[in-house]
C-alpha cells in the first residue's frame, strides 16, 4: 500500500479533518476509560459482538479532543476496513510511520487500534511501542482472540481490561430519550418505566436494536454472525449442528440449572465436547455460567451451573418463550446488572446457593473472602406459598452464610420483613436497576 492510500483510509476514521460518528454517550464506560488511560498501561476493551466497543472507543477519542488534546495526536485505525490488505505488523508499522510523517504530532500520540486481533502478531508490536513509551495505546476487539492465553502471558501486568456490555436499563432509558432527574421522578413515572422494562425484557439491549425498528431481524443477524464467524469459523468446529443445538438449548433455558453430563445424552456428544463448546460460548461473551457457592472448591466444581445469556432479546429471538418465563428473564437481567457492578469492582464474585433440601437462592455476592449480599429474584410474590418458599430459602441461606440482611427483587412488591432479627428487603426490579 502506498502512503497516499493509507492516509486516505485513515482520514475516514479520524478526527483530523471531520467529525466522526460516536452515537449516544455512554458515560459509565467513558469515565472508566479515562481513568484507565491515566495509568500508563495498555487499555484493552473487550466484550460481545455489537455491544458498542468501537463507538465507545471513538467517544474516548472525541473526549480527548474536547479536553484540549490536539487532533493530530490521535490516531484511530480500524482494521476491519477491507481496504487494508495483508494485515501484519509491517503494515501496522507502515501505517504508524505514515501517520507520524504526515500529521507530525508534537507530543506522545494516543493510538486506538480497533479490531486489532485482525493483525497477525499485533501483541509484539503493541508491547514494544508501549515499553518504549512511544504512544498511549488502547485496543479493542471481541474477547476470544484478543485475550488469548498467549497474549495474556505476553502482556501480563501491562494491560488494564474493560468489558463492554449491552445497555444497562438506565442507558436503555437514555437511548429512548427518557431522562430522569432523580428517584422521585422515577417513581412518578412508574407505569411508563415499567412499560420500558417490558421492552427491555423482550427485545433486549444491544444499542443498535434499541435504536432501530426492525429489532427481530437485527437480532437474528447478530445470532447468525456470532454462530458463523465467531464460533464455527474461528474455532473450526466440525460438529456444527451439535454446536447450534447446544447453543439453542442454553438460550431457551436461561436462568436454569444445567449439567454437562445430562446434556451428553440429549445431544449425543461427549461431555468433553459439551464443555469445549460451552467454553467457546463464554469466550465470545455470549453465555455465562454461574457456579454453586461452597466453601469446598471440589463441591463447587461438581455442582450444576446456572446459565445466563448476554442479552434477553437474543434469547427471545432464538427460541426462549418470553411470555411464559418473565421471571427467568428478570433473573437474567439481574445477573447482567451484577456483571456491570463487577466492572466497577473486580473483586466481586457471583454464585448461586442451594442446599440438600433443594432450597435455592439466586445470587450470592462475594467480595474477596467475604459474602456481601444474598439476592433472590421472585417475579410473582403475590401467592402466599411462593412468598413463603422464597423467603424461607433466603432465610436459610442467610443463617448458613451468617447474613443479617437479604434482598428479594420483585416485579411490584416493595416492603420489609423481619424474622428473628434478620431483615428481608423487597424491592421492585425497575427501582433496583435504577438505584444500583
Ligand atoms: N453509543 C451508541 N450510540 C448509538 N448507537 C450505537 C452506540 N453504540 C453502538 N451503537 C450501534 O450499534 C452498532 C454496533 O456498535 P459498535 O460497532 O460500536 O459495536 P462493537 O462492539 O464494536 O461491535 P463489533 O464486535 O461487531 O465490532 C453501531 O453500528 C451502532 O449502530
Ligand atoms: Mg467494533
Amino acid at each position: 500500500m502506498t502512503q497516499q492510500e493509507i492516509i486516505e483510509i485513515l482520514h475516514d476514521w479520524n478526527l483530523w479533518k471531520k467529525d466522526i460518528q460516536a452515537g449516544v454517550k455512554r458515560s459509565f464506560y467513558l469515565e472508566k476509560l479515562k481513568k484507565m488511560l491515566q495509568n500508563e498501561q495498555i487499555v484493552v476493551i473487550t466484550g460481545a459482538r455489537r455491544s458498542g466497543k468501537s463507538f465507545i472507543m471513538r467517544q474516548l477519542a472525541k473526549d480527548l479532543v474536547k479536553n484540549g488534546i490536539e487532533k493530530n495526536r490521535i490516531l484511530i485505525i480500524n482494521f476491519e476496513d477491507p481496504r487494508f490488505s495483508q494485515l501484519n505488523t509491517s503494515l501496522l508499522q507502515k501505517i504508524y510511520k505514515t501517520y507520524l510523517e504526515v500529521l507530525r504530532p508534537q507530543k506522545r500520540p494516543y493510538l486506538f487500534l480497533d479490531e486489532v486481533h485482525e493483525v497477525e502478531k499485533w501483541e509484539k508490536w503493541v508491547l514494544t511501542m508501549h515499553e518504549l513509551k512511544k504512544a498511549h495505546i488502547t485496543v479493542s476487539g471481541s474477547n476470544a482472540k484478543l485475550l488469548s492465553r498467549e497474549l495474556a502471558t505476553l502482556l501480563t501486568g501491562r494491560h488494564l481490561d474493560m468489558s463492554v456490555y449491552p445497555l444497562s436499563f438506565r442507558e436503555f432509558l437514555q437511548f429512548n430519550t427518557i431522562s430522569l432527574k432523580d428517584i422521585l421522578d422515577l417513581v412518578a413515572r412508574e407505569i411508563e418505566i415499567k412499560g420500558f422494562l417490558m421492552n427491555y425484557f423482550e427485545t433486549g439491549a444491544f444499542p443498535e436494536v434499541v435504536l432501530r425498528e426492525n429489532k427481530k431481524e437485527i437480532l437474528l443477524t447478530y445470532f447468525n454472525d456470532l454462530l458463523e464467524k465467531d464460533l464455527l469459523k474461528r474455532y473450526r468446529v466440525r460438529k456444527a449442528e451439535k454446536l447450534k443445538e447446544l447453543l439453542r438449548f442454553y438460550l431457551s433455558n436461561i436462568s436454569s440449572l444445567i449439567t454437562f453430563r445430562s446434556l451428553e445424552k440429549f445431544l449425543g456428544v461427549s461431555t468433553d465436547t459439551i464443555e469445549k463448546f460451552s467454553n467457546y460460548f463464554t469466550n465470545t461473551y455470549l453465555l455465562f455460567f454461574v457456579k454453586r457457592f461452597s466453601y469446598k472448591i471440589k463441591e463447587q466444581e461438581k455442582s450444576p451451573r446456572k446459565v445466563y445469556a448476554i442479552d434477553p432479546g437474543l434469547a427471545n429471538a432464538v427460541g426462549f418463550k418470553f411470555s411464559q418465563n418473565i421471571g427467568r428473564i428478570a433473573e437474567n437481567v439481574v445477573f447482567l446488572e451484577l456483571l456491570r457492578k463487577k466492572e466497577k469492582n473486580p473483586y466481586i464474585e457471583l454464585y448461586y446457593w442451594k442446599d440438600q433440601q433443594h432450597k435455592e437462592v439466586d445470587f450470592v455476592i462475594k467480595e474477596k473472602n467475604e459474602i456481601k449480599q444474598l439476592i433472590q429474584v421472585c417475579w410473582n410474590i403475590a401467592g402466599i406459598k411462593t412468598r413463603q418458599r422464597e423467603v424461607g430459602s433466603l432465610f436459610k441461606a442467610m443463617n448458613e452464610l451468617k447474613q443479617g440482611q437479604g434482598l428479594i427483587i420483585t416485579s411490584d412488591f416493595e416492603g420489609k420483613e423481619t424474622i428473628k432479627n434478620k431483615k428481608i428487603i423487597f424491592i421492585p426490579l425497575w427501582k433496583w436497576l435504577f438505584e444500583n
